[in-house]
């Protein structure tokens, strides 16, 4: 191997893995290896380049805490999150479109258990808004016992991760579908927002000459034994930036209208007084093959 150059380089590193006995390892390193080679190739990548490439990786890991990936967040911002979802997560008939986790999803404490009916507007201001609907089989039946979580941002435009002055889990929390398989809370309408940009990927978006905003979305994380997980958005339809997501989430059949509830009759069959919007999303679950 002294005498390896910029023509035998890739072959040489190939044939270190040569042996590597798991086959999707294998596959996917001489894949990652052969690609990132070519990419050096094409581009004649100079070390100064490669050392800010190094020097990014860096801060991206130093930016990364328990509530904010910026992993993740680079992985948005390149479309890949949004290829990953759309090469696997194909619907079919009946199941529900996914979409992105995004950097804000917290798993654990921060996800306060909600009855259904229950409140998230608590002592934020915005547009009051009851959110209902059912989970379900592919073919309709209900699927009892689901598991919502559920987050979204203040009217700041903040997830409370972000913003101290929030309460620890303001707008975020789980709730269980009932015996019919629904489910229903209020909360306010959510706001357009940028991710954030004052990190590695921020400086990488506005030396790209990108914005970074998203249209005004609800995340969704729904489990339930026996069936995939989906990870998905609900998004106002009606938002400036919805054919503009900074990270590529947004698929036609999540666009929501926020209608106004018309009349004391409707509002009671939501559990709720006049005033409110109404978004009814029912939520498709794929079995397990
Ligand atoms: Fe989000």
């Amino acid at each position: 191997m002294r005498n390896v150059t910029a023509d035998t380089i890739t072959e040489a590193v190939l044939r270190t893995i040569a042996d590597t006995t798991e086959p999707r390892l294998r596959q996917i390193m001489t894949s990652l290896i052969s690609h990132l080679h070519a990419f050096a190739r094409e581009v004649e990548l100079t070390s100064d380049e490669w050392m800010a490439a190094m020097e990014f990786l860096a801060r991206v890991g130093e930016t990364t805490q328990t509530d904010r990936n910026e992993f993740i967040l680079a992985s948005d911002t390149l479309g890949v999150s949004a290829l990953v979802d759309l090469l696997h997560n194909r619907a079919s008939d009946g199941a529900a479109t996914s979409s992105l986790l995004g950097p804000f999803y917290i798993n654990g404490e921060r996800m306060r258990s909600l009855e259904v009916g229950g409140d998230l507007i608590g002592d934020n201001e915005g547009e009051p808004v009851v959110v209902a609907g059912r989970v379900t089989t592919p073919q309709g039946a209900p699927i009892a016992g689901a598991c919502l979580e559920i987050w979204q941002n203040a009217a700041n435009g903040q997830y409370e991760s972000e913003a101290p002055e929030h309460a620890p889990g303001n707008l975020r929390c789980k709730m269980f579908t009932d015996d019919q398989g629904r489910y229903r809370f209020t909360t306010i309408k959510p706001v357009a927002y940028t991710v954030p940009y004052d990190g590695p990927v921020g400086t990488m978006l506005q030396a790209l000459g990108r914005h970074a905003w998203r249209p005004a979305h609800i995340h969704f994380r729904i489990t339930a034994v026996g069936y995939r997980p989906l990870v998905t958005e609900l998004f106002v339809a009606d938002d400036a930036y919805i054919d503009a997501d900074a990270v590529f989430g947004v698929r036609e059949p999540l666009l929501v209208d926020f209608r106004r509830i018309e009349s004391p009759q409707e509002a009671a069959a939501y559990g709720v007084t006049e005033g409110y919007a109404l978004v009814t999303y029912d939520f498709g679950l794929q079995p397990v093959a």
